[in-house]
């Protein structure tokens, strides 16, 4: 469903001269399947899944998405997918009510297929106490919420997450992983960075850790165990980036 082929984004600011945040990064992700991306602030996690949203060119390489390639057919590529950022901004004056039906209908979904769709994740996800309230007023985890759900809500086949849970509580961030496991028992292809190592541990089928722009090794835990020799992520985690483990 996803093939991410050699895909480099090199930056050039004043003061490091030329970066490569992303450098030729490979691999690929089937339907059905959570393939988390993991490595430390600053490793090239959010440039690779710009890239892959086709929200910045790639400098070389390229990736396909559902048979769309994002060099060649960028607003294909949009259309296959569902994209959740950091900074993504919800309008303020409105409610999640209304900012879902406003997406859903800017995505051209009919009427009543859009509000059963928007009942079936607010139940999802828990929002109907707030459905109706300005979300200028909601808390972060509820803006999180909405934020998802609008990423999900025309059910495209590929959904691209950049931390989903960077910042929310236990209750809340497990609520976004079971719609994260919900998606993918529907065969939805999904890629999401992390920083959380248990959350990584939990959801994902497969891992690829990143590092200074490039992939250093992808498995599943069980694959990433035999490479170190570790047991938890977090010491593999370590051990890939060849920091000193946890004494
Ligand atoms: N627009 C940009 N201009 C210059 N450098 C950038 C830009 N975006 C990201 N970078 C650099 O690329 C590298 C990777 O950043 P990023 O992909 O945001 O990492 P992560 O999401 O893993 O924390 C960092 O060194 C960052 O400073
Ligand atoms: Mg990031």
């Amino acid at each position: 469903m996803i093939q991410v082929l050699e895909i480099s984004k090199t930056f050039h600011d004043s003061k490091r001269g030329t970066h490569a945040a992303v450098d030729r990064v490979s691999f690929e992700v089937q339907a059905g399947e959570v393939f988390g991306l993991l490595g430390p602030n600053g490793a090239g996690k959010t440039t690779t899944l710009r890239l892959l949203a086709t929200l910045l060119k790639p400098t070389s390489g390229t990736a396909v998405l559902n048979g769309c390639d994002v060099n060649t057919a960028p607003a294909q590529v949009r259309g296959q997918i569902g994209f959740l950022s950091g900074d993504m901004r919800l309008y303020a004056r409105l409610t999640p009510l209304e900012i879902l039906n406003f997406f859903g209908e800017l995505n051209g979904m009919e009427p009543q297929w859009r509000a059963k769709r928007i009942n079936q994740l607010m139940t999802l996800l828990g929002m109907h106490d707030f459905a109706g309230v300005r979300t200028d007023k909601l808390s972060t985890g509820m803006k999180q919420k909405t934020a998802i759900a609008r990423t999900m809500l025309h059910d495209p086949p590929i959904l691209i997450l950049d931390e989903p849970s960077s910042g929310l509580d236990v209750p809340t961030a497990r609520t976004i992983e079971s719609a994260i496991m919900d998606a993918k028992k529907s065969g939805k292809c999904i890629i999401y960075s992390t920083h959380v190592m248990e959350e990584a541990e939990y959801l994902c089928d497969r891992i690829g850790v990143i590092d200074n722009g490039r992939l250093k090794t992808t498995g599943t835990m069980q694959q990433l165990r035999e490479a170190t020799g570790k047991h938890r992520l977090r010491e593999i985690f370590l051990d890939l980036l060849g920091l000193p483990q946890d004494k």
